[in-house]
């Protein structure tokens, strides 16, 4: 059977002695048909480079993440509410390995990345150097901050390198269980004593602004996002992804009874979209370059855990050594 036009080209971009240029061509076409490069498909440097950075920041951004809420599990004010934060914070752990997983396949090892993380040389969503003050924070992070993670994850199922792309479809159905846990707590907090109310309206004063900066630099000042987009990673921009974001919470914070904190927030009926406010985004820099109020603090502690876990890693490596071993005696025995 003749092969595909999809198979002869794949087999020229997986092909380790072809030439750069047919490597290039063939990943090309790969791209320009929508398809999939895989892991053994041939790749420029800069796509291999540019998509280790993405993924293994992501992967850091849902391992910092679990630190503002695990810091509330033991503090969560019922049973059922322990279990169900206990659970997301679990799924971030989950995502986490996903992800690392998956940058692994492009050549750099999980104990590297993890070390670029422990050493400050590597980045994470700025969200997690903000304090989590209140148990209705728990509310407003998985509300605001699991929301805005689906907007922008959404579209990275389609992503064009394919462990990605795969590991997010399913972490999208469990971001979207976040997001719904977030909503029911401030729901709930809304409708209870004034006090209750108050303490989740200033749980989504807070968390706003810095969720709608998850999307990343307005379009003009995020050069890395055209090229992203023309090799179908990113496929829509940071300001789209935002606008979508807010045109979605406006009516939830209805549903809500809760405000947000925008006074240039409106319906813009020419346009079909809410417009909003300027963001701080002197403040957005000054927290990626390391000074948020809790950079230090998610570091160290990030450092710590990984110092505590050292003896498991060699533990499960002696382990693995040793079944490793006592099955090629078995082999040989057979
Ligand atoms: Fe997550
Ligand atoms: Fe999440």
């Amino acid at each position: 059977m003749a092969a595909t036009a999809d198979q002869t080209l794949r087999a020229v971009a997986s092909d380790e002695t072809a030439v750069d240029g047919e490597g290039q061509a063939a990943f090309d076409r790969i791209i320009e048909q929508d398809s999939r490069i895989e892991p053994r498909d041939w790749m420029p440097d800069k796509y291999r480079k540019s998509l280790t950075r993405q993924i293994s920041q992501h992967a850091h951004s849902e391992i910092i993440g679990m630190q503002p809420e695990g810091n509330w599990i033991t503090r969560a004010p019922s049973l059922k509410r322990k279990a169900i934060l206990m659970a997301k914070v679990q799924d971030e752990a989950g995502h986490g390995l996903y992800l690392y997983s998956a940058a692994e396949t492009l050549g750099t090892t999980r104990d590297e990345m993890m070390q670029q993380l422990i050493d400050g040389k590597a980045k994470y969503s700025s969200i997690f150097n903000y304090p989590a003050r209140t148990w209705a924070d728990m509310g407003a992070i998985g509300w605001l901050v699991d929301g805005a993670a689906i907007c922008n994850q959404v579209p990275l199922c389609r992503a064009s390198y394919g462990p990605y792309g795969r590991a997010m479809v399913r972490i999208c159905k469990e971001e979207s269980f976040h997001q719904r846990q977030g909503f029911e707590i401030l729901l709930e907090l809304s409708n209870g004593t004034p006090a209750q109310k108050q303490m989740a309206q200033d749980a989504v004063d807070r968390t706003y602004a810095p969720a709608l900066m998850m999307f990343g630099p307005p379009d003009g000042d995020s050069p890395n996002s055209v090229q992203s987009m023309k090799w179908n990673v990113k496929r829509f921009s940071n300001d789209e992804l935002r606008q979508r974001f807010v045109d979605m919470i406006v009516p939830q914070a209805e549903v809500l009874g809760l405000t947000l904190p925008d006074p240039d927030l409106k319906w813009n009926e020419e346009r079909g979209h809410y417009d909003f406010g300027e963001l701080d985004w002197d403040e957005f820099k000054e927290v990626l370059a390391g000074r948020g109020p809790c950079n230090t603090q998610r570091l160290e502690r990030r450092r710590a855990a990984h110092e505590d876990g050292a003896w498991v890693r060699e533990a499960a490596k002696a382990y693995a050594a040793r079944t490793a071993g006592r099955q090629s005696t078995e082999l040989i025995g057979a």
